[in-house]
């Protein structure tokens, strides 16, 4: 059987100017990703999580080498090509969830698929299946701040979900909760996105998470290192 790749990326290299100052934090790195992955990096605070999954989210397109998704080399994408391609193959989840305090759980959730179709019906009533799927259904008119830490973060995996993207991106999406909470939200995450058949790269501290990934890597030597 063959895989789909989803990701290649090849002789990557990045550094950061500060203060007239250069700062390497990848060099040459060549990486493939295929479909259905479930990629695991870890590595010191500091050496470049966080870096790699901005440029893997198209957050941040200030790099050499090249980075194909789905046979695109994205930083030959104009900027609406690029901002649709993320918006419709890659949802992100953060440490901090970031959802915005004025919307409610149900505005939270609906707005990636606003942007995309800017139809409010479909949009709610997809966020409404998801908030229902995730346990929320008793909080959907609520703001962010009367919610757990762990609701929060259920609303935050919906919203990354709601368009159902290829590509889920996890930047320490359990470290902000207690354990109890964040393997009920792991295992639940991870359920998720096998069934869907998505890919996931997550960046967790926590070794126990990182050895559920069919593929671990950590970051070490301004490479990235599969182990
Ligand atoms: N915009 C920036 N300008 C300059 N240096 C940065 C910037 N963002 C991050 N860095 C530096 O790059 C390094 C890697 O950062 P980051 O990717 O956030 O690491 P990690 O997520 O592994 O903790 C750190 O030393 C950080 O201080
Ligand atoms: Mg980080």
């Amino acid at each position: 059987m063959t895989s789909n790749l989803i990701i290649e990326i090849k002789d990557l290299s990045k550094e950061y100017i500060y203060k007239k100052s250069n700062l390497l934090i990848f060099k040459n790195i060549n990486l493939n990703i295929d479909e259905r992955d479930i990629i695991s990096i870890m590595g010191p605070s500091g050496c470049g999580k966080s870096t790699f999954l901005n440029i893997i989210g198209m957050l941040d397109s200030d790099y050499n080498g090249k980075y194909l998704f789905d046979n695109q080399e994205v930083n030959l994408l104009n900027n609406d090509k690029k901002n649709i391609l993320r918006n419709t193959s890659i949802g992100f989840v953060h440490q901090f969830f970031y959802l915005i305090p004025e919307l409610t759980v149900l505005e939270n959730v609906a707005i990636p698929k606003m942007i995309l179709t800017n139809n409010k019906k479909k949009s709610f009533d997809s966020a409404k299946y998801l908030i229902e799927k995730f346990g929320l259904i008793e909080r959907i008119n609520f703001k962010p701040q009367y919610l757990s830490g762990g609701e929060q973060q259920r609303v935050a995996i919906a919203r990354a979900l709601i368009n159902n993207p290829k590509l889920i991106i996890a930047d320490e999406m359990t470290g902000n909760l207690d354990e109890e909470t964040s393997d009920n939200i792991f295992n639940f995450f991870l359920k998720e996105i096998k069934s869907n058949k998505q890919s996931l790269i997550f960046v967790t501290h926590n070794e126990k998470y990182a050895k559920k990934a069919n593929k671990q890597f950590k970051i070490l030597k301004k490479q990235i290192i599969k182990i």
